[in-house]
C-alpha cells in the first residue's frame, strides 16, 4: 500500500497543468463504441479511471493508443463480445461500465456490466440507468457477478423523466438514444457541463441532439454514426481541487487549463471565502491575498449549482476561516465521512441528519449525516490518516500539507483515481514529501 509523509505547514507555490475532466474522457471513450471509424480524443489524463475504462474497451475489441502527450486513438472497427470472466476482473473498479451498456447492446445485440465501483459516498444505486434501458427495449437478467443485458428486438427511441438529473443516467440515455430507432425525449435531464461536452462529441459523431429549456433533451435517432476528432473538456474538479488548496496553505497556485464559463459559480464561492484569483488565457490564479478567510454558507447541487466535487477541498480551506460555515450535501447522502480525520487533525466540524439550507433535498428528515457546520479557524495538527476515497482523500492531503508537523497519509494510490500525476505536481508547488510503494 502506497503511503506519503509529509510535512505541512508550507504554502503551495507554482503552476499546474490540467488535462480532460475525468467526468467526460471516460464517457468520450464509450462514446466512441458507436462509430464505424477511428476517434481521436485529447487531453486525456493518465489516470486509473482511464486505464480501466481502456482495459474495457480493450476486451471488446477496441484498439487504443494512448500517447504522452495526452491523445488518445480508439478505432471500434472490430468490436466483438468479451468474455464474461474476463470483464468481471474488472468489477468494483469504476462507475463507467454501467455507460457501455446501450452502445454494446447496438453493436453486439448483447452486454454484460460488472458489479461497479467507485467511491463510498453513498448507495449510489443504478435504478435509473435500468429503467431508462427497460424503456429503450432491453431486456435485463441479474447475474450473481453483475448484470447481463439483450436487446431482442433492437433499441427504440422513448419518453423518459429522471426523477433526480443523474449526471450518469442522462449520459446513458445520450448513448443509447443516438442510434436507437425513432425520438428519445429525455426530461429532468442533467445539464452539467461535461454533458454538453459529450453531446458535442456525439454531434460531431452524426447524432442530432437539441438541449432545450427546463431541463428536456430531444434526440433524433440515427442509422450510423462515425469516429470524431475533440478536445475534452478541462477538468474542472481538478482546478477546484488546487483553487482549495491554494487557500488552505496560504499559497498560490496557477491552474494551467482552468476555464473561467464552467467555473463561475465556484469562482463566486472562493471569492466570498476570501481568496482571491486572476483569470489568463491559458488558466487561472488562485491565491490566498492574506487577512482572514470568511466563512460560508453553501449547498452543493447539480449544476449550475456549487457542485459536490467542490466541497471537500473546500471544507479544508473553511476550517481556517473566522466562524462559522455551513455546507449542506445534497447530492450525495453520506459525503461527510472525510471530516473525522479533519476532525482528528484539529479541525472542529459538527455533522447533522438535518437539512441545513434552503434547497430541497431527498436526505432530510432520515438518517444521513448530510449537512456540516465548520467551526473556525482551527489549528490543523499532523496525523496518520487513510484515504478514504477520491475526493476525501485529496482533501485530507491538502489538510496534511496545511498542518504543522509530519503526517503519514496510506492509501494514497487512491487520488490517482482522478489527479494526473499527483505527486509530481505537489512535488512542483514546493510540497515537503517522500512517497513510498
Ligand atoms: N442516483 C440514483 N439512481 C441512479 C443514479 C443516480 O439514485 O440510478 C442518485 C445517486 O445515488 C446520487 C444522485 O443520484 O445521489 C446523483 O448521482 P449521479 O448519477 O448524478 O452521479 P454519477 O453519474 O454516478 C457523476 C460523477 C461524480 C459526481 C456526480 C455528480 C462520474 C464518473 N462521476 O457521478 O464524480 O459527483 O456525477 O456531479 O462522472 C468524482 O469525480 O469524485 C465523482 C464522484
Amino acid at each position: 500500500m502506497s503511503q506519503i509523509t509529509v510535512t505541512g505547514g508550507k504554502p503551495l507555490v507554482g503552476r499546474v497543468d490540467i488535462k480532460g475532466a475525468k467526468n467526460l474522457v471516460t464517457k468520450a471513450m464509450v462514446a466512441a463504441l458507436l462509430g464505424n471509424t477511428a476517434s481521436v480524443l485529447k487531453d486525456v489524463p493518465k489516470i486509473s479511471d482511464v486505464e480501466v475504462v481502456s482495459r474495457l474497451l480493450q476486451l471488446h475489441g477496441v484498439i487504443i493508443n494512448h500517447g504522452d502527450d495526452g491523445v488518445m486513438t480508439l478505432d471500434p472497427s472490430n468490436v466483438e463480445s468479451a468474455r464474461m470472466v474476463d470483464i468481471d476482473a474488472h468489477a468494483g473498479s469504476s462507475r463507467i461500465p454501467i455507460l457501455f451498456c446501450g452502445p454494446l447492446l447496438h453493436r453486439l445485440g448483447e452486454a454484460f456490466i460488472p458489479d461497479l465501483g467507485g467511491c463510498h459516498i453513498g448507495d449510489r444505486p443504478i435504478d435509473f440507468h435500468l429503467e431508462v434501458l427497460r424503456n429503450f427495449g432491453a431486456v435485463i437478467e441479474k447475474l450473481p457477478n453483475g448484470t447481463r443485458m439483450s436487446a431482442p428486438d433492437g433499441l427504440k427511441g422513448a419518453k423518459v423523466s429522471l426523477p433526480y438529473p443523474s449526471v450518469g443516467a442522462t449520459e446513458q440515455v445520450l448513448l443509447t438514444s443516438v442510434l436507437a430507432e425513432g425520438i428519445t425525449e429525455l426530461s429532468g435531464a442533467a445539464i452539467e457541463p461535461e454533458i454538453m461536452d459529450l453531446i458535442a462529441i456525439l454531434q460531431k459523431m452524426g447524432a442530432v441532439i437539441s438541449v432545450d429549456t427546463d431541463r428536456v433533451i430531444r434526440v433524433e435517432g440515427v442509422e450510423k454514426m462515425r469516429g470524431y476528432s475533440h478536445r475534452a473538456l478541462f477538468d474542472r474538479n481538478e482546478a477546484a481541487s488546487w483553487a482549495a488548496a491554494a487557500l488552505a496553505t496560504n499559497g498560490d497556485i496557477f491552474v494551467g487549463g482552468a476555464r473561467q464559463p464552467e467555473m463561475m459559480t465556484f469562482l463566486n464561492v472562493f471569492r466570498k471565502v476570501g481568496g482571491a484569483f486572476e483569470i489568463e488565457d491559458d488558466g487561472i490564479r488562485f491565491y490566498h491575498p492574506g487577512g482572514e478567510l470568511n466563512p460560508v454558507v453553501i449547498e452543493t447541487d447539480v449544476h449550475p449549482g456549487f457542485m459536490t466535487d467542490w466541497q471537500q477541498p473546500l471544507v479544508v480551506a473553511l476550517t481556517q476561516a473566522k466562524g462559522l460555515s455551513i455546507v449542506h450535501e445534497t447530492v450525495y447522502e453520506n459525503r461527510f465521512g472525510f471530516t473525522d480525520a479533519l476532525n482528528d487533525m484539529g479541525a472542529q466540524i459538527q455533522i447533522y441528519r438535518e437539512c441545513l439550507g434552503g434547497n430541497p433535498c431527498r436526505f432530510g428528515q432520515r438518517n444521513f449525516y448530510h449537512s456540516a457546520v465548520i467551526s473556525g479557524p482551527t489549528k490543523l495538527k499532523a496525523a496518520d490518516i487513510r484515504v478514504p476515497d477520491l475526493r476525501g482523500g485529496f482533501s485530507h492531503m491538502v489538510a496534511a500539507l496545511a498542518a504543522e508537523g509530519t503526517s503519514h497519509v496510506s492509501n494514497v494510490q487512491l487520488i490517482s483515481r482522478g489527479y494526473e500525476h499527483f505527486l509530481d505536481k505537489l512535488a512542483a508547488l514546493g510540497a515537503d514529501f517522500s512517497y513510498t510503494e
